[in-house]
């Protein structure tokens, strides 16, 4: 292919660089097409076909089904790292050595304690309130109970922010839970790992001891690896539009906990659970709204089927499945919803209709049932998507603050008014 693309307007032929990325992806560099034309720009709502940015972090090919993180696969990493170890990598973009995560780990869990005002907080909002926004408030509400954060002038300042967010957030995350659960906030546990403390701050009580099941941990730990990063996605755009402006760290990653709460993006998890309760309340067969599913008049679709972006198979489902398999195993299907979920996978699985149109169960199928199979209640799905895309969204910013990026401002056609003239109060 050529390095050239040339676009004709009027008889005028503007020439552009065709850029190439590692893995041969091509683009068209239209970074000087309003000045060489004299103010011509393009449309692209929704960015279907718009870099907006160059990245290092996240390759993903729908197509052919790849998703890597800094270059390695995520078969690999789910298989032989830890969350907080692909967290490392995301961040910094190399594997952890063994004393740099021993101080990466320990750097998160000496942040790990929140100000005690900030229960102040916590309190103010109603018991009913979704957990995804009390997140994104208190995110945003720890910079004002750590100033430092919003001005970064050095590598160590970065670190300390990212540290701070690191130990502080699962934190939030917990509390949110046991503001809706009405039961006493607990702090995090230095003896644990990232995944167990998560675990323990949302599930312990007071009252009892709580056991941590390895099984259960590990199906966590490999769901939040799958979702550490996927690109230039809205939540993550958000957070680096944001942070374009030099807003700080917290505040950028607030404005992407709410852009993720949206039901277009982090909520489809909870759409297949409250479909399997539907099921449920049906009577449990899976085969009628199998039929549904299939009816071209029924606007009824299988949640959890199918991706925009993986076109053969999601390879995030891929893995998770065979966690959540084992999940079940270990647990048992007493959970009636759980035991649809698996006879609803089996049953399309070997359904001609969604064989031919590669209908195959996404992540957010699994997780969903994981999820519940945890005891996670289903307004608290995407804020575990959230804890598990803090690393890709962190690693996002700081790419973007270390490039040197402009700040987004995209442009627009203005299709309103031309200039009228004003009607005074009274003639109107
Ligand atoms: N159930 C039944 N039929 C389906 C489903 C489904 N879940 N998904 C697609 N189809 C059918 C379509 O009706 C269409 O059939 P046709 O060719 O006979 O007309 C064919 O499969 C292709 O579907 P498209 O709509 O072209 O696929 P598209 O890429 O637009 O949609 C999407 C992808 C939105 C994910 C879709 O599969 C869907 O709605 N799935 C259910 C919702 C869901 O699980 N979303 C989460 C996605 S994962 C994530 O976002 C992290």
């Amino acid at each position: 292919m050529s390095d050239i693309a040339k676009l004709e307007i009027d008889g005028k032929v503007y020439e552009f660089p065709v850029v190439r990325g590692t893995e041969n992806e091509i683009a068209i560099d239209v970074k000087a097409l309003r000045v060489a034309t004299g103010g011509i720009i393009t449309i692209d709502p929704g960015f279907k076909n718009t870099g907006s940015c160059e990245s290092k972090i996240t390759f993903l090919n729908g197509e052919e089904g790849i998703l890597r993180y800094r270059g390695y696969a995520i078969e690999d990493l789910t298989k032989n790292a830890s969350f907080l170890e692909v967290a490392f990598l995301v961040i910094f973009g190399e594997l952890p050595t063994k004393s740099e995560f021993i101080k990466f780990e320990n750097d998160i869990k000496r942040n790990s304690l929140l100000n005690e005002e900030m229960k102040d907080i916590i309190d103010g909002f109603p018991k009913v309130a979704h957990p995804m926004g009390m997140v994104s408030s208190l995110t945003s509400a720890l910079t004002a109970f750590n100033p430092a954060t919003v001005n970064i002038n050095s590598k160590v300042d970065l670190y300390e922010s990212i540290v701070k967010l690191m130990g502080k957030f699962p934190v939030l995350a917990a509390w949110a839970h046991s503001k809706n659960q009405g039961t006493p906030l607990n702090y995090a546990d230095n003896s644990l790992n990232y995944i167990e403390n998560i675990m323990q701050m949302m599930f312990k009580i007071p009252t009892e001891k709580y056991k941590l099941n390895p099984i259960a941990v590990r199906a966590l730990d490999e769901l939040l690896i799958l979702h550490e990063d996927h690109e230039q996605n809205c939540s993550t755009s958000t957070v680096r539009i944001v942070g374009s402006s030099e807003a700080g760290l917290f505040a950028s990653i607030s404005a992407g906990v709410s852009a993720l709460w949206g039901r277009l993006h982090g909520g489809a998890n909870q759409a297949v659970l409250e479909m399997l309760e539907d099921i449920q309340k049906d009577g449990g067969g899976v085969e009628k709204f199998i039929a549904k599913a299939k009816d071209k008049n029924d606007p009824f679709r299988l949640m959890g089927f199918g991706h925009r972006v993986y076109k053969n198979f999601d390879p995030r489902a891929r893995i998770i499945k065979k966690a959540a398999d084992e999940l079940f195993d270990d647990l048992g299907t007493s959970d009636p919803v759980l035991a649809i979920a698996k006879h609803l996978e089996e049953v399309a699985l070997n359904d001609e209709y969604f064989a031919a149109r590669k209908l195959y169960p996404n992540v957010d199928f699994y997780s969903g049932i994981i999820y519940r199979a945890l005891g996670i209640p289903v307004e608290m799905f995407t804020v575990m998507f959230a804890i598990g895309r803090l690393p890709g969204w962190i690693a996002q910013w700081k790419e973007m603050r270390l490039n040197g990026e402009p700040i987004g401002r995209p442009r627009q056609l203005y299709t309103g008014h031309t200039l009228r003239e004003f009607i005074p109060f009274e003639k109107r």
